[in-house]
């Protein structure tokens, strides 16, 4: 067997300031997020802020630990994300950030178009004997960008992190080393999740989304408190499967128990499938080497027209506010953006189409204490509406449930209002009546 590849790896092994030298002044530059950032290279970019001017970033989320977006790197570097989380979203406020809308499926399209990369940054495990690594946290947009595809690939130079600790997994997630221009070895854990605290709000939510769920369901779901709390109550069910965009450690214990097994997905059957993996080292451990689960590119996981081959799909989003027709935004409070749109549309509407699917958004009744209801007559001037009126389905809050499919604005009104914390429910009636003209 042919060991070139080893040749050509240790030609390319260099260190973090080595490789960020190959990045210039006018790049666009994607990076992999959560727990699949490539830390030491971002941080060595970090370092190397002076010798960078106008270098664009995109990529999802900026919390652990992509500080691009901090105010003194804003001559240096310019945050154009997908979505703003954290600093990002600060940037974005105080006017030196940006912000592309666009649905998660998306992102791979618009790298091949308008958003052309120059250079990728990506965390891979070690190399096997074949020469081939694995982005074993997240394959998302970063395989589409990174990879040769028909002999050409989209990202001038691809810069990887070979982390010791990083899995290795099965699906879109394998490339050979010499579709890799630089590599910086480590061996430091994944940025796990943070942990989340489940109270009797979450328990409410989770059990009535659970009602939702039935035997041979295919569920999408994020990460926090209220999917966690969602899975706690499936333990009796019979033959789950996972076609999702993320997964964290809720899914373990049910893999475990046999509960998802995958066994009635038409596509994909028997896998858990998803593009990001974001928990704690069980999670990752659990991935590692095992054919059950498989990471895809996110233009695969999020295509509504993928996602609906699966019958009976259940998507659980979460959101900021819903007015009283049903609109839902999930991505800022007014005008301000503290989040984006991801993969909401794309499930919403995936489930949609799916036969017997159903698609949930899943939030508190109140924010802030208790002090606002989420629950509102209409959204403020410059909010964005994230899933229209016309695609949302079934609002859960700890109160219960409020279906939207099918259903008049006078019953979605009442349904909603019946959903919304008992203190809000008197003003949302009479507002009801004075903004729209007719009562309930
Ligand atoms: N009015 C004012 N503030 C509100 C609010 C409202 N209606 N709803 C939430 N907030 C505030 C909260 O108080 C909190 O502020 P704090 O951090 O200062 O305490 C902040 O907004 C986040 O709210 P929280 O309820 O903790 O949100 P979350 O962490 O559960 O996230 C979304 C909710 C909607 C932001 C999140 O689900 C999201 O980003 N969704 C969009 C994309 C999506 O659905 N993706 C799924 C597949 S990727």
């Amino acid at each position: 067997m042919s060991q070139a590849w080893k040749a050509y790896y240790d030609e390319h092994r260099m260190t973090a300031e080595e490789a960020v030298a190959l990045v210039k002044s006018g790049d666009r530059v994607i990076n992999s997020h959560l727990g699949g950032a490539p830390l030491p290279i971002i941080d060595a970019m970090i370092q190397n802020y002076k010798a960078y001017e106008n270098v664009e970033i995109s990529c999802m989320l900026t919390s652990d630990g992509i500080p691009f977006a901090e105010e003194q790197y804003k001559d240096h570097f310019h945050m154009n994300p997908w979505f703003v989380s954290g600093n990002s979203a600060k940037a974005l406020a105080a006017g030196y950030g940006d912000l592309t809308p666009s649905h998660f499926s998306e992102i791979p399209d618009l790298l091949r178009t308008s958003m052309k990369p120059d250079v990728s940054l990506i965390q891979v495990s070690p190399p096997d004997e074949h020469g081939y690594v694995s982005l074993g946290i997240s394959t998302d947009y970063m395989i589409v960008a990174a990879r040769l595809n028909k002999f050409r690939r989209l990202s001038r130079t691809v810069i990887a992190e070979v982390n010791a600790q990083c899995p290795r997994v099965f699906g879109d997630a394998v490339m050979h080393v010499t579709e890799i221009d630089a590599f910086v070895e480590s061996d430091r854990p994944i940025t796990p999740a943070p942990v989340t605290k489940i109270t009797d709000v979450e328990r409410a939510i989770g059990g009535y989304c659970a009602e939702l769920i039935v035997d041979g369901s295919c569920m999408q779901m994020g990460i926090g408190a209220i999917p966690d709390a969602v899975l706690g109550f499936l333990d009796g069910k019979k033959d789950l499967g996972i076609h999702s965009e993320i997964i964290g450690d809720g899914v373990k214990h049910l893999c475990e128990l046999g509960v998802i097994n995958g066994s009635r997905k038409e596509i994909d059957t028997g896998k858990v499938v998803c593009t990001s993996y974001y928990g704690t080292e069980a999670l990752y451990k659990m991935v590692n080497d095992n054919p059950m689960f498989e990471l895809r590119a996110v233009d695969y996981t999020n295509d509504p027209r993928i996602i609906c081959k699966n019958s009976n799909v259940v998507s659980i989003n979460s959101c900021v506010e819903v007015d009283l027709t049903g609109q839902v935004c999930s991505e800022a409070i007014g005008a301000r953006q503290i989040s984006g749109i991801g993969g909401q549309v794309d499930f919403v509407r995936g489930a949609k189409m799916s036969p017997g699917g159903k698609s949930i958004i899943a939030c508190y009744a109140t924010a802030k204490g208790g002090t606002i209801s989420k629950i509102v007559p209409t959204l403020k001037p410059g909010t964005p509406v994230t899933t229209s009126r016309t695609d949302v389905d079934y609002v859960i809050t700890e109160f219960g449930i409020a279906q939207m499919r099918g259903k008049s604005l006078r019953e979605r009104a009442k349904a909603l209002i019946a959903i919304a914390h008992p203190d809000f429910r008197d003003e949302l009636r009479s507002e009801y009546k004075r903004v729209y003209g007719w009562g309930l």
